[in-house]
């Protein structure tokens, strides 16, 4: 199978060069030799390569600059996903996509269901939810995986920034008012990989069959707050923390151009049973996170 995988130095492309590699013949570009801003180049990318499966882990992903930005961030996130599934769709290929739990207001106060409506409330999350719209209009065999909280250890993410401050900061304020699934960026690559491998020999019917979107990330929820005490508890060199204190903050307190949705933990049921694996816990991946990744 020949697989594109676009976005390979994100957080989670650069974890699915890895784990896509049993399942074929992989070519992973990320910009400037694919621009997700312009349609040219992603039309002459998918026809270059002719892939059998097209991964995109590409996304403007700056919250707060966005906000600033916003005909870049609906470029890449917003129009150019419904680019790459017209191309998908012409080669009878398999797009998949990634989304994010930003697409809701975080109103409803407990985890979002695929079938809730949604409703963001920020410049990422709307260019977001405008990219899971368009990859739906053209109607080709898509997955669309919405996730949250991604991190790794290494790119700039929540948890290495909480490292960075517990190695510089007496007293630690994190805001406790938003809530969501943290997702180490490995095991979504890992989970990715394991369900594109389960298609075996009928890969496209099989996947054309459960094509949709789906929550995927890790399991339970926690406020920024609880995940940053879960962060110090697994330091790996907890020796240098000279942070005394570590306390619970409003998210008014640290105003910043972006509104975030204060519960936006996706419920992750449909993807389980539609693909009958297992979403290990959040506290066990973050870990796991912190003992191995590099
Ligand atoms: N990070 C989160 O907390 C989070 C939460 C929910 C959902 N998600 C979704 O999960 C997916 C993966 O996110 P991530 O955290 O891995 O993102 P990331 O680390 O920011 O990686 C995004 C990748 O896209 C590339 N990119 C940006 N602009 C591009 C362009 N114009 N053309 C081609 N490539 C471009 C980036 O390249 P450069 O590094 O060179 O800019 C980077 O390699 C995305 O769909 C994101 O929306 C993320």
């Amino acid at each position: 199978m020949n697989i594109l995988l676009l976005g390979n130095t994100g957080q989670l492309g650069w974890e699915l060069q890895r784990t896509l590699q049993p399942l074929g013949i992989v070519t992973a570009l990320d910009y400037p030799e694919v621009n997700m801003a312009d349609r040219d180049s992603i039309r002459q990318t998918v026809y270059r390569f002719q892939p059998d499966l097209i991964v995109n882990a590409t996304a403007y992903t700056a919250v707060d600059k966005a906000e600033s930005e916003f005909q870049l961030a609906q470029a890449i996130n917003g129009i150019g996903p419904g680019i790459l599934a017209e191309e998908a769709r012409k080669l009878n290929a398999i797009l998949v996509h990634y989304s994010t739990d930003y697409v809701f207001d975080g109103k409803k106060g407990s985890p979002y269901l695929e079938t809730d409506t949604p409703n963001p409330i920020n410049v990422y999350g709307r260019s977001k939810l405008a990219g899971e719209q368009a990859v739906q209009v053209v109607n080709g065999a898509y997955l669309i995986f919405r996730t949250a909280w991604v991190y790794s250890l290494r790119r700039d993410s929540f948890v290495t920034k909480v490292l960075q401050w517990a190695r510089k900061n007496e007293t630690l304020h994190v805001v406790d008012d938003q809530i969501s699934n943290p997702t180490w960026a490995r095991m979504l690559a890992e989970i990715t990989s394991l369900l594109l491998a389960r298609a075996g020999d009928t890969f496209l019917p099989w996947l054309a069959e459960r094509k949709g979107l789906y929550h995927l990330a890790g399991d339970g929820f926690a406020s920024r707050f609880e995940w940053a005490k879960m962060i110090f508890k697994y330091d790996p060199l907890p020796r240098e923390q000279v942070t005394k204190s570590l306390l619970p903050a409003a998210t008014t307190d640290f105003p910043s151009p972006a509104q975030r949705p204060p519960f936006s933990a996706v419920d992750c049921t449909k993807f389980k049973s539609t693909f009958d694996l297992q979403l290990p816990p959040w506290e066990k991946t973050l870990a796991i996170a912190m003992k191995m990744d590099l």
